[in-house]
């Protein structure tokens, strides 16, 4: 199958969270089982990507958009990179959706209509790249989401039917791409598709709906979310589309990338370690602690957080809580970026007690990566996780993950109280301050008792992540996608 995989973010070329790595990993995975993909990228400022370089493709002017280029990079994965060069657009300070200060660019419409617009492009007879034309066009949230409208919109001037199927996955419901109708007209929204049965949502316009309602096939990244999303509590205002869909709409757990996330050859971490042989992890610990100023000592149970601050992830949660991680001499290192309200309560109680609380606000992937490996234990009490990535990461390094009930969280960890033999992290009972402190009492409880950590140690570190299985659900779900396309 020809795989057009679009996205506004991969590792390592670009990542602001989990995206990114689900953008690095599924299309090397799916071009392991054979198929020919395609990976379509804004080429941001800065960004390096190494492989063979083909020859750039003119994409015209049209409408408000400038005229682009096309660079495809054949990477040592197998894939191939479409790099989308268009330097008024995307060549920019900052990150990929927001500028130096954290605001989003006002022209963010444009910018990601245009990815969207080339990636259905690439599905249709008009393909830019010749020869080559997608079977299936993969949109990966709503920067990408307009994908499978331009699609439908493509089907109905062709009767042929030489337009590729379309699939959109939503990664967080959180983010919608919501502008003001008048730019449909930009976007090229036929008058009918701009009322509720379209693109339109409470007045305006959102990409992800557009996806949603005109995709093929709808995923999501694990079971749970995708029957929570179902639920006003959890489906941010699109819960009804979904529902209207469900027939189309699965969840697919995310896997992850067991070359750069694995303890036995990490190449961020100073001492790498196995199952097997666990005194390289005790070894990052200590090493942990006096990199960041804490008390070195084996003894103190460290805690680990690895995050966007922002509402989802609780780290309100972590605050409110210090008091009990830190009895016994407890330990909390975060790494995170965010809401300048939880940065500085965090950047706050490191001060207080610094040989106890390190904060580091910034972006760090080797940091990540020795958090991971040095903590005892991860904390992601996060209020909604649609798959969350770092819970698995911990896992692979004997980091027994505490986490919420809520979409991949509780389907990726095993809970250890309830199942002893098998356990491998902590799910609170319940979501919000009573479970967590509920389940940090449990985890100490556990840390105490040697022999029973070690088991759940090795229980998470068993646990086979990587992304064969998952890989193989997406060539499913893209083949029923094709047939329903016809
Ligand atoms: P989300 O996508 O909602 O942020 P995930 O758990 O799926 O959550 O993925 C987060 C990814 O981003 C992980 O790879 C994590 O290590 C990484 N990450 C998050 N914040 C930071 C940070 N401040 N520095 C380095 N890596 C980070
Ligand atoms: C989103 C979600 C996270 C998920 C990631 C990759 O950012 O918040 O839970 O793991 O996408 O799918």
């Amino acid at each position: 199958m020809n795989i057009l995989f679009a996205t506004p973010e991969c590792a390592p070329y670009v990542k602001t969270g989990g995206l990114g790595d689900v953008s690095g990993a599924l299309p090397a995975a799916l071009a392991a089982l054979g198929h020919d993909v395609r990976v379509l990228l804004p080429a941001y400022k800065g960004m390096k990507v190494a492989g063979d370089i083909g020859e750039g493709i003119e994409i015209p002017a049209y409408g408000h958009w400038p005229a682009a280029q096309l660079l495809p990079v054949r990477v040592s994965s197998g894939v191939t990179m479409l790099l989308l060069a268009c330097p008024s657009l995307y060549q920019r300070d900052g990150g990929p959706y927001v500028d130096a200060n954290g605001r989003d660019y006002e022209d963010n419409v444009v910018r990601f209509g245009l990815l969207s617009r080339v990636a259905a492009d690439l599905g249709t007879r008009d393909s830019p790249i010749p020869g080559w034309r997608a079977d299936v066009v993969h949109a990966n949230d709503w920067p990408t989401a307009l994908a499978p409208m331009n699609l439908a919109r493509a089907r109905m001037g062709d009767p042929q039917h030489h337009v590729a199927a379309s699939v959109v996955t939503i990664h967080n419901m959180a983010f919608q791409g919501v502008f003001p109708m008048h730019d449909a007209e930009m976007l090229g929204v036929p008058h009918h598709w701009r009322g509720i049965d379209g693109v339109e949502f409470w007045g305006q316009l959102s990409m992800l709906k557009a996806g949603l309602q005109f995709a093929q096939a709808i995923t999501t990244v694990s079971p749970t979310y995708a029957r929570e999303i179902q639920t006003p509590e959890f489906g941010a205002g699109l819960d009804g589309v979904l529902r209207a869909r469900a027939d189309r709409l699965s969840g697919i757990l995310n896997g992850i990338d067991d070359q750069v996330w694995n303890p036995a050859h990490d190449t961020q971490l100073l001492h790498p370690y196995t199952v097997t042989d666990l005194a390289g992890k005790a070894r990052n610990k200590a090493a942990l602690q006096k990199q960041l100023g804490l008390k070195v000592s084996a003894k103190a149970m460290l805690f680990g957080v690895v995050s966007r601050l922002t509402p989802q992830k609780g780290i309100d949660l972590v605050l409110q809580h210090l008091d009990a991680l830190l009895a016994d001499g407890g330990q909390l290192v975060v790494l995170g970026m965010g809401e300048p309200g939880l940065q500085e309560a965090l950047v706050d109680a490191a001060q207080r007690t610094p040989k106890q609380v390190h904060v580091t606000v910034g972006f760090n992937e080797q940091l990540a990566h020795r958090i991971e490996a040095g903590a005892d234990c991860f904390l992601m009490p996060s209020r909604f996780e649609p798959c969350g990535l770092n819970q698995m990461y911990s896992q692979a390094y004997g980091t027994p993950p505490l986490v919420a009930p809520t979409g991949g969280l509780a389907d990726s960890v095993v809970d250890a109280t309830a199942d002893a033999r098998n356990g491998s992290g902590f799910v609170m009972r319940e979501p919000g301050a009573s479970g967590f402190a509920e389940a940090v009492a449990r985890a100490r409880q556990a840390f105490a008792d040697t022999a029973a950590w070690r088991r759940i140690q090795a229980n998470g570190m068993a646990r086979p992540f990587g992304w064969a299985a998952s890989a193989a659900r997406y060539v499913e779900v893209y083949e029923r996608a094709v047939a329903l396309a016809r």
